[in-house]
């Protein structure tokens, strides 16, 4: 008795020390290195501008406000931190203009984005790896592991065809060989291709936004509490449901389905409400909500996304 009365109390003060870390270091905090924070605040940012341009259809001058904010806040960042964040902005400026230009539309904004680019190209020389990039399903052999990772991204542009059951449990059981703590296998995943439960998912989700109305087929991968016991295991739900939900994504790949995950950082009452519309039993905790389906055609564009050199997040301690 005394040792589950131990447990309880555990439980609350390891979720109060966790508020403190997270206090502490998250992205809002003045404790932070301002250079550190400023690098994830501009790639998260820049992103939405090569996601715009990765949609089925994206909005002409969509985003001027995030526009403004990246150029002034690149104009600010030290980029001896890392050059990634000024290669991911001024891509995706760059592509934004080139969208435009080819749609012969003009803006006073997208002159003041060219003769922004202008000024960086002397500090950083293009080629800059940002905007977007051309995929192809075709052409990539995927005869083993390391083809099979480097060949899948984020698709935001799927047919709506609702995929067969049976092909939805082939990806299903692919994803099961994903290791799991003492091979408990808590992940559980919600399929759905009803197209109105569907939207009424992604609304919920909100990620989405631009591609939605095409998603017929939606995963929400979730996780059994009832696995975990103990202050220790307080996150371990998240860590083998997001092993699960990586390995369901690169099963959709070998599929041949494009996917596109969409996060669940949301709160509890958000959390509740998907449980609610998508008929989730109250004791799973949701990872995340994966799109997927067919691709339009075999070849897309999708968000460049580019990675850090392995070495700036590597630390080796020899
Ligand atoms: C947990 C998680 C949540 C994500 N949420 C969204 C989302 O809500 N909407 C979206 O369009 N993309 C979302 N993404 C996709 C990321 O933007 C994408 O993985 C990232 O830019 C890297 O690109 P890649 O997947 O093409 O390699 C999410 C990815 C992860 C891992």
């Amino acid at each position: 008795m005394f040792d589950k009365l131990l447990k309880v109390a555990g439980i609350f003060s390891e979720a109060f020390r966790d508020a403190v870390l997270f206090l502490r270091f998250n992205s809002y905090s003045p404790f932070v290195d301002p250079s550190r924070r400023a690098f994830y605040k501009i790639l998260i940012e820049a992103h939405t501008i090569e996601k715009g341009l990765s949609l089925p259809n994206p909005k002409p001058l969509f985003g001027k406000d995030k526009i403004r904010f990246v150029m002034n806040a690149l104009s600010r960042y030290d980029i001896r931190h890392s050059p990634i964040p000024a290669h991911m902005s001024l891509g995706a400026l760059d592509a934004y203009v080139n969208f435009h230009a080819k749609a012969g539309l003009s803006d006073p904004l997208l002159d003041e984005i060219s003769g922004y680019l202008k000024a960086w190209e002397a500090k950083l020389p293009r080629p800059w790896k940002g905007g977007t990039r051309d995929y192809s399903f075709l052409g990539q052999p995927l005869n083993n592991l390391q083809q099979l990772i480097a060949s899948r991204s984020s698709i935001r542009t799927m047919r709506s065809t609702p995929q067969h059951p049976d092909r939805i449990l082939e990806a299903i059981a692919l994803a099961q060989l994903a290791p799991s703590q003492c091979n408990r296998q808590s992940s559980r995943v919600h399929a759905y291709q009803d197209p109105a439960l569907i939207q009424q998912l992604l609304a919920l989700q909100g990620g989405s936004r631009g591609f939605a109305e095409t998603v017929g087929n939606l995963f929400v991968v979730s996780s059994e509490i009832c696995a975990w016991g103990g202050p220790g295991q307080r996150n371990q739900a998240y860590v083998d449901g997001a092993l699960f939900a990586m390995c369901l994504m690169f099963a959709c790949r070998s599929m041949g389905w494009g996917a596109c995950p969409l996060n669940l950082a949301i709160d509890h009452k958000t959390e509740a409400a998907i449980r609610r519309t998508g008929g989730i039993p109250a004791g799973e905790r949701l990872i995340m909500m994966i799109a997927f389906g067919e691709p339009v055609a075999p070849d897309t564009k999708v968000a460049f996304s580019p990675r850090r050199p392995a070495a700036e997040i590597a630390t080796l301690h020899a």
